[in-house]
């Protein structure tokens, strides 16, 4: 991957860097730079600059560093300056930048969040996958760096251990499927975690076999890429609670027997996105040193037809007992999802979130850059909701209609995994059926439980604001936001 580093040092209205400066759209655009530039709102008329979000313009100011001319970006943030519009104003110039070795943020009275979004913007909307380019010297070009005025070395480390973590997903989701079968998935896991105070353990199919995990093996079972279940947690001393997340980690999905049409297939390496989140997440919460306690479990198979495969008409065992007549192979997603919901509710965490590109319904219903959110517990569906507001990756709470529960009855089974020829809300089908597997607390009341269904913006065909295209890494930066805010006593 390319990714902006981020220093303290460097200089602004300098020669040798470009500084950038947001832009606040109005009836007369405002630059929002710390020294006057000497660009009066005629001239910005005559440049044609608005301020709008999207619009960038490089024009040369004198040096104030030294003797030469220096670069300005000028980079719209829209009407309303919030961290947000920062963050898509800083990842479009990001872009804008790409033949630039060093930018320089430069905002008038800004507030270290404002400069936190500034920098975090810049990285992500830079951030590029390259490492499947046949062109060395888009491979190997050196790294570019970026800054800010006034950002200081914590921040930097901050802005470092989420946005590395955001890109480390990105590179997860963007990697070929055959490049990141299931083990080395749980490779990867192990990797990125050795060394740090988070513990890993992968479960092999015989191990998944002991634990009597059959959705996530009967899933597996036509592939010749084993499946794997990785969990991963991280507990520091005096945490404040404990979050269990859960992912979808089908490395690729081409529906199994029920197979896929062929253009549906194209893009699905991004079905494991779930289980890559909930690593970054990790990554992020054990990197800042956050007092919560988190357990994720990455449930990874591949879905695959073949003689061995599972098939319509066949009945799974889940992990809790609970049996599953197939009747699509191709909603594979809720049966490895069940078994980790299990494994999850084993602990009593307080709360459960499962992460998965699920249903294509979902981005019927709420577009390719919406999560759609369902839970069980209003405080919980909250709290997930501020966080998003914080984070800027939009969500949208739905709800599980009751005459769903119907629709999952089996005439063999305990339930159904779909309804062959019904596909009204089959977000909330989906749901609804992973409901079913979320266990109780110690008081035998249902475990608090918020699903996050992230088929439509955890990969986007072109880049927007500062989500590169390709893998969003969308929703690590919520849940990192979700984390911060239970360690503050939210
Ligand atoms: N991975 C897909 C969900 C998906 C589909 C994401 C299209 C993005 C775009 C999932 O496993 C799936 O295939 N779901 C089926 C469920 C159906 C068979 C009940 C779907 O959404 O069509
Ligand atoms: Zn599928
Ligand atoms: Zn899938």
């Amino acid at each position: 991957m390319t990714m902006a580093e981020l220093k303290t040092n460097l200089t602004q209205y300098s020669s040798e860097t470009v500084t950038v400066v947001p832009v606040l759209a109005g009836e007369t655009p405002t630059i929002l730079s710390s020294v006057d530039l000497g660009i009066d709102a005629q001239q910005l008329k005559r440049l044609g600059v608005t301020g709008e979000a999207g619009e960038t313009l490089r024009v040369l100011v004198a040096a104030s560093a030294d003797d030469g001319e220096a670069v300005v970006l000028l980079t719209g943030i829209g009407a309303e300056r919030d961290a947000e519009s920062l963050r898509r104003g800083a990842g479009v110039a990001a872009r804008a930048l790409d033949d630039v070795d060093a930018a320089v943020y430069d905002l008038a009275q800004a507030a270290e969040s404002e400069l936190e979004a500034l920098l975090t913007g810049h990285v992500l909307g830079g951030y590029r996958f390259t490492r499947f380019r046949g062109d060395d010297a888009t491979r190997d070009e050196s790294v570019p760096v970026a800054g800010a005025i006034g950002a200081s070395e914590a921040l930097i480390e901050r802005v470092n251990a989420i946005t590395s973590a955001v890109c480390m997903t990105r590179d997860l989701i963007n990697t070929p499927p055959s490049a990141l079968v299931p083990e080395d998935f749980a490779d990867v896991a192990t990797d990125i975690f050795d060394g740090t105070d988070v513990t890993v353990e992968v479960w092999d199919e015989q191990r998944l076999a002991d634990e009597n995990c059959g959705g996530v093996l009967g899933v597996g079972q036509g592939s010749d890429n084993p499946p794997r279940a990785v969990r991963v947690s991280y507990e520091p001393a005096g945490a404040v609670a404990h979050v269990a997340l859960v992912g979808k980690g089908i490395t690729f999905d081409s529906g199994g027997l029920s197979i896929k049409p062929a253009g549906s297939m194209v893009g699905m390496k991004f079905d494991m996105s779930g289980a890559a989140s909930v690593l970054g997440t990790v990554r992020a919460v054990a990197a800042l040193g956050i007092p919560v306690a988190i357990t994720g479990w990455c449930m990874l198979a591949e879905n695959m037809p073949s003689g061995s495969a599972i098939k319509p008409d066949d009945v799974l065992v889940t992990r809790s007992g609970k049996t599953v007549e197939v009747t699509n192979t191709d909603a594979e997603g809720r049966l490895v999802l069940c078994d980790g919901i299990t494994l999850a509710s084993e602990a009593a965490p307080d709360c459960i979130i499962d992460i998965a590109t699920l249903t294509g319904a979902a981005i019927v219903a709420l577009g390719d850059r919406t999560t759609g959110l369902v839970g069980n517990n209003d405080e919980w569906t909250g709290k997930m909701l501020a966080a998003s507001k914080l984070s800027g990756e939009a969500m949208w709470s739905m709800p599980i209609p009751e005459e769903i529960e119907e629709r999952l009855k089996s005439s063999v089974a305990d339930m159904v995994n779909s309804k062959p020829g019904d596909r009204s809300a089959g977000m909330l089908y989906a749901a609804a059926f992973l409901e079913r597997f979320v266990g109780d607390d110690d008081a035998g009341n249902p475990i608090p439980w918020v699903h996050l269904d992230i088929a439509g913006p955890s990969e986007v065909k072109s880049a927007y604001g500062y989500v590169a295209e390709g893998g969003s890494g969308i929703p690590v930066r919520t849940l990192i936001a979700l984390v911060e805010s239970l360690a503050e006593g939210n």
